[in-house]
């Protein structure tokens, strides 16, 4: 049997990315990361998109070289669509469509929050999720509650009503003055911290819908509040306010996970996105799975955050279905999910 190669491509953000999949195996998964937007608090669209211009062809090429192929050898190219910023995903779909048209090979548009999930069914040699599952989706821009019925049946059933998990890692970060992205750095803090020493606002909403903004605010008063006190006030308290907040965020988190699979009487549980990458995360999903006799499912950490690996694999699903893209194809900041 002939083996199939998926070219992915990812730029929805600011992140430029590039990965070979041969049959659901990942040859390379190369991501340039823009390290530019740090001291600006947050992403600079404008500045994101020349940097993608900058690294998209040495990121497929390196792609390519780790994977030991060449462009010959691609049969399929799979390019994030959306949602994302339209600066940004217009450089990865324009290469994909040149790049498809000069190849003479197929292309499929892929969502980015799709792809969060399906990183799942990359071949690790580790069991994956049957259908249905529940994926809890938490990135900087997206934290959702998916039914996920089949690879291409994936239907939303909670989301946040704000700000995403991320922004409230980000944002609560900034406040205590750590550089963006600061959700990695409260993850690293909280280690050492109590995560009961503080207690921040947990936003009361509806159904399976999330709120972050209450936590932030409240974040932000009780610091300033201190602050006025005590100058050293952040700098004496670091470990536990970075994982005070913390647990107060995977509290709003699995409160609503725990409903939705009461619920549905799902079993198999997932978590995709950035967030998932939070160790604090990773380790209550695995306390919970025990306790509730779940199956969870945590991606490998390269797959966490955004990644071109997810994109080719998603790509793979949508090209079994023959759901390909044309040349007319365009960028959509808001694809509908
Ligand atoms: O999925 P992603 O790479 O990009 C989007 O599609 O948004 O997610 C980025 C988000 C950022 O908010 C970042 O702070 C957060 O994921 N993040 C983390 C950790 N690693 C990344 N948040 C908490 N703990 C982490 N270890
Ligand atoms: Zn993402």
């Amino acid at each position: 049997q002939q083996s199939f190669v998926i070219l992915g491509i990812e730029s929805s953000c600011d992140d430029t990315s590039a990965a070979i999949l041969k049959d659901d195996t990942i040859l390379s998964n190369v991501t340039a990361s823009q390290a530019i937007h740090e001291q600006y608090g947050g992403v600079v669209p404008e500045l994101a998109s020349r940097a993608h211009q900058q690294n998209i062809i040495p990121v497929v090429d390196a792609a390519l070289k780790k994977a030991a192929i060449t462009l010959k050898d691609i049969d399929l190219i799979a390019f994030t669509q959306g949602p994302g910023l339209m600066g940004s995903l217009v450089v990865g779909t324009a290469f994909a469509k040149s790049l498809s048209l000069a190849l003479n090979k197929p292309m499929v548009a892929v969502h980015h929050m799709h792809a969060h999930i399906l990183a799942h069914f990359i071949n690790e040699g580790v069991p994956v999720p049957g259908f249905p599952f529940i994926c809890m989706t938490v990135s900087g821009g997206h934290t959702q509650l998916v039914r996920v019925d089949s690879p291409t049946e994936l239907i939303v059933l909670g989301s946040t009503i704000d700000d995403a998990a991320g922004e409230a890692f980000d944002k609560t970060a900034k406040i205590l003055g750590f550089p963006y992205p600061g959700g990695p750095l409260i993850d690293k803090y909280a280690k050492e911290g109590n995560p009961n020493a503080f207690s921040f606002a947990k936003p009361q909403v509806d159904g399976y819908n999330f709120s972050f903004s209450g936590l932030k605010t409240s974040v932000l008063y009780f610091i300033q509040k201190e602050v006025a006190k005590n100058p050293n006030f952040i700098e004496e308290n670091k470990a536990d306010l970075c994982a005070s907040i913390q647990a107060t965020i995977l509290e709003i988190l699995f409160k609503k996970l725990r409903k939705v699979a009461a619920d549905t009487g799902i079993k198999d549980i997932a978590i995709a996105g950035g967030v998932s990458a939070n160790s604090g995360l990773r380790a209550k999903l695995a306390e919970e799975g025990e306790k509730s006799g779940w199956n969870v499912f945590i991606p490998k950490f390269e797959y966490c955050t955004d990644n071109a690996a997810m994109i080719a694999i998603a790509g793979k699903f949508l090209a079994e279905k023959k759901q390909f893209a044309h040349q007319d194809v365009s960028a959509n900041a808001r694809l509908p999910f």
